[in-house]
């Protein structure tokens, strides 16, 4: 798969271990940065992966800050972006079959490196439902959020 990636500052170090472990699984990365730890703002870096995601240039993409929250908030901010904050393999496994989550993201200073990574694996592995997911996603669209 191909997979977009972006992080601010607090998650630098968590992006480059995720990157690592997707390049061995033999995925293609778009690595949007930053890499480096000076501070940053993470809307600009959300942005840059959503727009890969949008224009189709990536399957999916990958936001980390240190809450996950702010990129999230950024991302869901995008037309035809559906951003996902996850947590545990559960949500991730969820968001693909029922919200078909084109961006996932995560906290990288309230969770592990080693949930993170199984929480991509679980996403990647599920397939969307469609069905009535369908019809609940096209109203998220129709009303413009
Ligand atoms: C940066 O200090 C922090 O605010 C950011 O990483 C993120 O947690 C915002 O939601």
């Amino acid at each position: 798969m191909k997979i977009a990636i972006g992080n601010d500052h607090a998650a630098t170090d968590y992006k480059n271990e995720i990157v690592k472990f997707l390049e061995k699984e033999g995925h293609e990365v778009i690595n949007l940065g930053t890499d480096s730890h000076e501070s940053v703002d993470y809307p600009v870096f959300a942005k840059k992966v959503c727009n890969v995601v949008v224009e189709k240039e990536a399957d999916f993409g990958i936001l980390l800050c240190g809450t996950g929250i702010g990129v999230s908030i950024a991302a869901n901010k995008v037309e035809g972006i559906r951003a996902a904050l996850l947590y545990n393999e559960y949500s991730a496994r969820l968001t693909k079959q029922h919200n078909n989550a084109n961006v996932i993201a995560f906290g990288a200073r309230v969770m592990g490196i080693d949930l993170i990574l199984s929480c991509i694996k679980a996403y990647m592995e599920s397939e969307y439902e469609g069905g009535r997911h369908q019809r609940r996603i096209d109203m998220l669209e129709s009303c413009g959020c």
